[in-house]
C-alpha cells in the first residue's frame, strides 16, 4: 500500500472517523469465506461466510488495519487477491485498495473495494488484471475516502454502476 499525493486535496474535509464497516456484496452464486489478517496493534476479525443474494456486513474498530481474501466453498483456504483497507488513518481518512501482490491469478474472489456511499473512487476490476489495482509493491493505486463504510465485490458480475476508473 502506498499513498498517492492527490489524497491532498481530501484532507481538509476529512470528517473524525467513527465506526468502520465493510459490506461484502456477492455478484455470483458461490458461498465464501473471508478470512481477515490484522496488522500489528489491531484487533482480530473472525472470518465470516458470504453467499448470493445477502450481503454480510463486517464491522471493526474506527483505526482497524489489515486486509482480507475470500476462498470459494471446498476450496483450500489460501491467500489471494486482497482487500486492504486502514480505517481512521492520516487525518481520519480511510484508505483501501485491492491487491493482487499475493496472488494475481485469484481472479474471481475479491473484486472492487468502494465507499458504501459514494462508490467513488473505486479499487480493483469486474475482469483481472487491470490496471485499476495493487500489482506491485511501488504501484501508487491506494485510494482514500472519508466514508468509514466501503463495500467490498465478490465473484463475477457488475454492480450495475459506470465507475470513472478504468476497468
Ligand atoms: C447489497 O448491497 C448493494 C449496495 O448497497 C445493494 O445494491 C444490493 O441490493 C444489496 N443486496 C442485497 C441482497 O441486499
Amino acid at each position: 500500500m502506498r499513498f498517492a499525493t492527490s489524497v491532498a486535496t481530501l484532507i481538509a474535509s476529512a470528517a473524525l472517523s467513527s465506526a468502520a464497516s465493510v459490506t461484502f456484496w456477492t455478484l455470483d452464486s458461490t458461498q465464501r469465506t473471508i478470512y481477515f489478517t490484522s496488522n500489528p496493534g489491531s484487533a482480530n476479525i473472525d472470518s465470516v461466510t458470504t453467499s448470493a443474494g445477502k450481503n454480510t456486513t463486517v464491522t471493526f474498530p474506527d483505526t482497524w488495519q489489515g486486509n482480507w481474501y475470500a476462498v470459494r466453498e471446498g476450496a483450500a483456504n489460501t491467500p489471494g487477491m486482497l482487500g486492504e483497507v486502514n480505517f481512521g488513518s492520516w487525518k481520519g481518512l480511510t484508505y483501501f485498495d485491492v491487491s493482487a501482490i499475493v496472488d494475481p491469478n485469484d481472479k474471481d474472489n475479491v473484486k472492487q473495494l468502494f465507499p458504501a456511499s459514494g462508490y467513488e473512487p473505486m479499487s480493483g476490476c469486474e475482469n483481472f488484471p487491470c490496471n485499476n489495482a495493487y500489482y506491485l509493491p511501488d504501484d501508487i493505486q491506494t485510494k482514500a475516502t472519508m466514508e468509514s463504510d466501503l463495500i467490498c465485490t465478490l465473484g463475477s458480475g457488475s454492480v450495475g454502476y459506470s465507475f470513472t476508473e478504468s476497468q
